[in-house]
């Protein structure tokens, strides 16, 4: 039995595989259900008593030292497998490189408006999207039977009655609701810049949706007047369209300013001469402004004796298809790929 052990230790010493399946055949030789150690183990039984001892170690010494040569060579099959993976790797190939994102161009447009505020001391203000008609309608000078009320066509999600009431709740329908929240806790100076999402219940088409964003301003302090509006407006115009603009006002009404104007851009697509995106008019109808009603101020606790101030609101998206001459809307919704890598800004 001495010589059996002795030679199977020198087999395991010697044993050199080429491959991951020789070892696995050469672990069931030995220590298999039918494997010779297995074998030596039976036999082991029927030794005389005062050979046990010794037989016993060197038995137990043959299993653990083939264990740890079948491991042993495992490990260093697998190292050589990695090194030769390794080696058959091209590295003076270009790697993969890594898609970058971009700005969704309502973003960049925004930021851009934002920037420009921020030179005139505006800070950012935002507000909640779900609204109640306090802060939509009521504190803006929008009496309950006001025909200007249908002006906008609002989701409600909670109505009190058949009549509209300051508790109603609604989706925002203009960015004027963070204006009034702003003056119910900050006293003047006010010098704010409003964007945020709105919601009118509109049919979708490539001049219309029913959610989109706006960017509205307010500035109030004493001694406030028409005049500052129209230079920062102006300011406005130039930074975002070119030094080139111009801007026109024509009367208008909205129940929380007065007097009220529209503002006009200069197209500048055709630099005023007319053309098809103008309509032949030369201008470019982009924002709603004027200087705040005193019943507004009232309303959030600001004496219209002491302050005045105005306030003018604009689409993004209308300003966006103006800087980047597309003419249709949805696609600012659809998030299709194609178009989004079209706009890329350090913004
Ligand atoms: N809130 C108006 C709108 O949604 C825009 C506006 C804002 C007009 C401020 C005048 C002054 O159409």
């Amino acid at each position: 039995m001495i010589d059996k052990i002795n030679e199977l230790l020198r087999q395991v010493e010697e044993f050199r595989p080429r491959a991951a399946a020789e070892i696995e055949e050469f672990r069931i030789r030995m220590l298999g259900k039918k494997g010779e150690l297995t074998a030596l183990m039976e036999e082991f039984k029927g030794v005389a008593p005062e050979l046990k001892r010794e037989l016993g170690q060197r038995l137990n010494g043959l299993k653990s030292e083939t264990l740890a040569r079948i491991n042993a060579l495992r490990e260093e099959l697998q190292n050589t497998a990695g090194e030769r993976a390794a080696a058959d790797d091209d590295l003076t190939r270009p790697g993969t490189a890594e898609e970058l994102g971009s700005r969704h161009p309502i973003s960049l447009v925004r930021n851009r408006i934002v920037e420009v505020f921020s030179r005139l001391g505006y800070t950012v203000a935002e507000g909640p999207e779900i609204e109640d008609d306090r802060h939509v309608f009521t504190k803006l000078n929008f009496p309950p039977e006001h025909p200007a009320r249908d002006m906008q066509d609002t989701f409600f999600i909670e109505r009190r009655g058949e009549e509209p009431a300051p508790d109603d709740i609604l989706l925002r329908t203009h960015t004027s609701s963070i204006q009034v929240r702003t003056m119910e806790r900050q006293r003047p100076p006010i010098r704010v810049i409003c964007p945020g999402r709105v919601f009118r219940n509109e049919a979708i088409s490539y001049r219309a949706h029913c959610i989109f964003h706006q960017i509205e301003g307010l500035y109030i302090d004493e001694g406030v007047s028409f005049a500052d509006m129209k230079q920062s407006l102006l300011y406005f115009a130039k930074e975002i369209f070119g030094e080139q603009a111009r801007i026109r006002m024509r009367p208008s009404y909205f129940p929380f300013t007065e007097p009220s104007a529209e503002v006009d851009v200069s197209c500048n697509l055709c630099g005023g001469k007319g053309c098809a995106v103008c309509k032949g008019t030369g201008w470019l109808e982009i924002m709603g402004c004027g200087m705040v009603d005193p019943n507004v101020l009232q309303a959030s606790g600001i004496d219209p004796e002491k302050y005045s101030g105005f306030a003018f609101g604009m689409g993004i998206e209308r300003v966006a298809m103006l800087l980047y001459g597309v003419n249709d809307l949805r696609l600012y919704f659809e998030n299709d790929v194609r178009f989004l890598h079209q706009f890329r800004s350090a913004l």
